[in-house]
């Protein structure tokens, strides 16, 4: 397939160019960075965009989006955390939906954070969305595809869980402090995590191009979540290290503010119900054999 990749550059988009193209697929980066002959471009801020170089398209994987962990909130980090998904979301699917001939798919990424703080129920595709910042976020990604959406297109939204990956992400982050044996449980420790490996991420996207029966929201989340208690211990146990320091939830929210309620201090039991209906295999369904092939 010829493949439109956004946030090609990014800790996903990388791995997932290397396994579209282990796979035979040819995939055409489109990037904000300078404008290069024969390449596609776009700029989500100012509404510009040109996939000329690079039609025709079978299927358009969009992944851009300004990072959701870098910093701390301000209200001028969330304002551009919502416009670069939706303003993006809405550029690409209008783009895609007057292309003639049109790519037959658009995998569009959202998030678990969909489902906002969810306790510790079980949340499914069918699961309404949650309250707050992010929540909001991912609804509003979700209904800027709207124009693929009516254009015929397949549209499917990766809600996607913590990508776990030595090389970058939320693990790679962690693994200087556990390494020192600082590592520790986060608040009380009860709150859920909903992660995936990002080789399941990767062979999920590229087996969402193919499958036809996958529309609309799909979980990419491993089949066991973990409390944030058993994450520890797992990490620990696979890197050999202590976990017995703590962080009171109190100095989280001191330190990071909003950001640390919606990403560190709740969660949700999310279920890959879509994924297991239609047959998907996972590389890593559970967490400490998943570390231990990544960290061993
Ligand atoms: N990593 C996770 O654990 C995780 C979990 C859930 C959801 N997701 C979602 O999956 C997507 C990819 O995640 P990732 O971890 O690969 O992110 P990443 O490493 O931060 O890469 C994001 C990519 O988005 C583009 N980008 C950054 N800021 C942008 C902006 N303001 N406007 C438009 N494009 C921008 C960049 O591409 P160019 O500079 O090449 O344009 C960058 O390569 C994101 O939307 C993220 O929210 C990730």
């Amino acid at each position: 397939m010829r493949v439109l990749l956004t946030g090609a550059s990014g800790f996903i988009g990388s791995a997932l160019t290397r396994c579209l193209s282990l796979s035979g697929h040819t995939v055409f980066p489109l990037t904000r960075g300078g404008r290069q002959p024969g390449s596609a471009w776009w700029n989500p801020e100012s509404g510009a965009i040109d996939l000329a170089p690079v039609c025709p398209l079978d299927a358009i994987v969009h992944l851009a989006g300004e990072s959701i962990a870098a910093g701390r909130w301000t209200a001028e980090r969330k304002a551009h955390i919502r416009s670069s998904r939706t303003l993006g979301t809405a550029l690409i699917a209008q783009a895609a939906a007057a292309l003639s001939p049109k790519p037959t798919v658009l995998i569009s990424a959202s998030a678990v954070g969909f489902y906002g703080n969810a306790g510790d129920q079980p949340v499914t595709e069918d699961s309404p969305a949650g309250h707050g910042f992010l929540s909001d976020v991912c609804r509003e990604w979700e209904s800027a595809a709207e124009p693929a959406r009516a254009a015929g297109m397949r549209v499917v939204h990766p809600r996607i869980g913590m990508v776990l990956s030595r090389e970058g992400g939320a693990l790679a982050r962690l693994l200087p402090v556990f390494r020192y044996g600082l590592g520790g449980v986060l608040g009380d420790g009860r709150q859920l995590m909903s992660w995936v490996s990002r080789d399941d991420l990767t062979a999920i996207l590229s087996f969402a191009l193919q499958e036809s029966a996958l529309v609309g929201p799909v979980n990419c989340v491993a089949p066991q979540a973990v409390t944030n208690r058993d994450f520890t211990l797992a990490l620990g146990r696979v890197l050999r290290r202590p976990t017995v320091a703590t962080v009171p939830a109190f100095a989280l929210r001191l330190l990071l503010g909003d950001m640390a309620n919606a990403l560190l201090l709740t969660g949700a039991r999310v279920v890959p119900a879509r994924l297991q209906a239609c047959g998907y295999r996972f590389q890593h369904p559970a967490l400490e054999p998943a570390l231990r092939a990544m960290l061993g």
